[in-house]
């Protein structure tokens, strides 16, 4: 049997951009979904196609029209993104759409958009490929947002710009280590996390002061390890490395690095964290990761001085 969760963590390395997949329902009203299945087919007859989940509400609408829009999701619409995989009353109220040439909706800050009539619906497992023609379509020549291992990176954005941009809502958080353990933390969400707190601004002598306070243990902050959006959480997250002092945290357990409990580690951008910080410690060469979630680059830390 196959390992389901494994297997979508590992889909997930593959770097996408984000659509938002529209049409219109029985009753005349927009419907649409966040999906970043979409691939480009063929350009003579010029085809593209998405994946859409039999779960989806929208399931009964998209096998029943004859057409529907496909949009490019840019840099700055990590809130579409959002706001059309959730269950939200009224998606559209997020966005500026006008009715395609071809019907569907199409987004005015798209990427790209593409108004397709229905070419063919191939059954696929889970999922129903939907494989559109391209009736009509606009390319506005804006970076597209990108989409990995979960989370959202935009390619424009520099390292200190990335940093400047952390604002808003924002959790420090930190790998704690001592004698080859890490602290994890019960999540909200059951299972295991890393420790993290809100955060206001994201100096880094911010960490010791919340470790004391809210987990009883010193900690001695050291090198950044990861900045990234968390798309489960819509949080931005800035990750150090930590030293544990004397003493046992109040709250969570030590596991050694060998012995992570990945399996029930319900955030994948943790998941995926976790694995890469026991491989690299391995080795004692640590990376700084600049990006989102996993997108982005590891640097050598000695790079950074
Ligand atoms: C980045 C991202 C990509 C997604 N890609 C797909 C996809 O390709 N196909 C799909 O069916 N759902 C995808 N989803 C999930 C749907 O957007 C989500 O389940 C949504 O709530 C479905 O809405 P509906 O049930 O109203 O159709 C994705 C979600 C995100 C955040």
């Amino acid at each position: 049997m196959t390992d389901t969760r494994a297997l979508r963590d590992a889909f997930g390395a593959f770097l996408t951009g984000v659509t938002v997949v529209t049409a219109v329902n029985g009753e005349g009203a927009p419907i649409g979904f966040t999906a970043n299945s979409f691939t480009s087919v063929s350009l003579d007859p010029p085809l593209l196609l998405v994946c859409l989940a039999k779960t989806s509400r929208n399931l009964p609408t998209l096998m029943a029209v004859t057409g529907f829009g496909v949009n490019v999701l840019s840099e700055g619409q990590k809130n579409v993104s959002n706001t059309f995989a959730r269950p939200v009353e009224d998606r559209f109220a997020a966005v500026e759409w006008k009715e395609g040439p071809h019907g569907s909706p199409v987004f005015n800050d798209a990427a790209a958009w593409f108004d397709c009539s229905v070419h063919e619906r191939i059954d696929a497992g889970d999922h129903v490929v939907m494989i559109g023609r391209v009736e009509a379509f606009d390319n506005s020549g804006k970076t597209g947002l990108g989409y990995a291992r979960g989370g959202y990176f935009t390619p424009a954005l520099t390292e200190n710009k990335l940093l400047a941009n952390v604002d808003g809502a924002v959790e420090i958080g930190a790998v704690v280590e001592r004698d080859g353990q890490i602290l994890l933390v019960p999540s909200k969400l059951g299972g295991w996390t890393l420790p993290f707190f809100d955060k206001p601004d994201v100096a880094q002598p911010a960490l010791e002061p919340l470790m004391v306070e809210q987990l009883g243990v010193n900690v001695r902050s050291g090198l950044l390890y990861s900045v990234y959006d968390d798309s489960e959480t819509g949080q931005h997250r800035v990750v150090y490395r930590a030293a544990l002092g004397d003493g046992q945290p109040e709250i969570g357990r030590m596991f050694p690095l060998s012995q992570l409990p990945l399996e029930d580690v319900p955030n994948p951008a943790v998941r995926d964290l976790l694995k890469r910080y026991a491989q690299e410690s391995t080795l004692n060469e640590f990376g700084i990761y600049f990006g989102n979630q996993e997108k982005g680059r590891v640097h050598a830390v000695a790079n950074r001085g």
